[in-house]
């Protein structure tokens, strides 16, 4: 301590430039942490961009695998009715079965499911709310820019997710009752008559957009 107080009380100048030394060190350093903070901030946000796209996906892929499960179980369901009892048999089959079908699906993933439509068979199939139409509106324009349906749409809403896949009229058997007046046999008619009085899911082609699946989900 001595040696170097001697040393810098005999040396002035070396007193300046030491104090320049530390100011420029100084300088540096704040530099070089605001450099390593902001590359860390960037990081992080990078990190975070990462992430919510990889849930996204996943929500995609889940929600999507629900849709089939749910069609794939109605389908089966209602070729197992037509089988047994032909397409008026089949009526009465969706009618007390369809809805609780999908809700024993959407209980298996804690999810909620819905078909709906702008032209429903059941008023409870209607599209609901302004996403409802929205999603609608947007599938309808894909197909005609694209010449296709698109596979789906994720929304998100007050912290919940919607995926929405659209529903065609994907199988010859559909017209038969939801056709023309030539698709669907006259027993059936009355039948979906008497059920559904207000019944507006008629007049369709094989390969028309029918509807679309809604899944709701909390979160992962
Ligand atoms: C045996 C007759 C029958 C056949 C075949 C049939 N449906 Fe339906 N469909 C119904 C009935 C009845 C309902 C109303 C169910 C309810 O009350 O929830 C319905 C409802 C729907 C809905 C829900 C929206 C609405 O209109 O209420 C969609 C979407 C739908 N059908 C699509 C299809 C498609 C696609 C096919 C072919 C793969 C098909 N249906 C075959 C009878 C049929």
């Amino acid at each position: 301590m001595k040696y170097l107080y001697a040393r810098t009380k005999n040396q002035p100048n070396m007193r300046a430039s030491k104090s320049i030394h530390l100011f420029l060190i100084a300088i540096c350093t704040t530099f070089i942490f605001s450099c390593k903070e902001k590359s860390q901030k960037e990081e992080n946000l990078q990190t975070v961009e990462v992430k919510a796209e990889v849930e996204e996906k996943t929500k995609i892929k889940l929600a999507d695998s629900i849709a089939m499960h749910a069609q794939a179980t109605l389908l089966a369901n209602v070729a197992s009715a037509i089988q047994k009892g032909g397409t008026e048999y089949a009526v009465d089959f969706c009618n007390t079965q369809a809805i609780s079908l999908t809700d024993s699906i959407a209980d298996l993933y804690t999810v909620t499911i819905q078909r709906i439509t702008n032209k429903p068979r059941n008023p409870n199939n209607y599209l609901a709310t302004a996403q409802d139409s929205l999603v609608w509106d947007k599938m309808l324009q894909h197909t005609q820019e694209k010449g296709k349906l698109p596979t789906g749409f994720l929304e998100a809403d007050a912290g919940e997710y919607y995926y929405y896949k659209p529903i065609a009229m994907g199988m010859p058997t559909c017209v038969k009752c939801h056709g023309g007046t030539e698709d669907i046999n006259p027993r059936t008619r009355e039948i979906l008559q008497q059920r559904y009085p207000t019944d507006k899911a008629t007049g369709y082609k094989t390969g028309d957009f029918r509807g679309m699946w809604k899944i709701k989900m909390k979160s992962l």
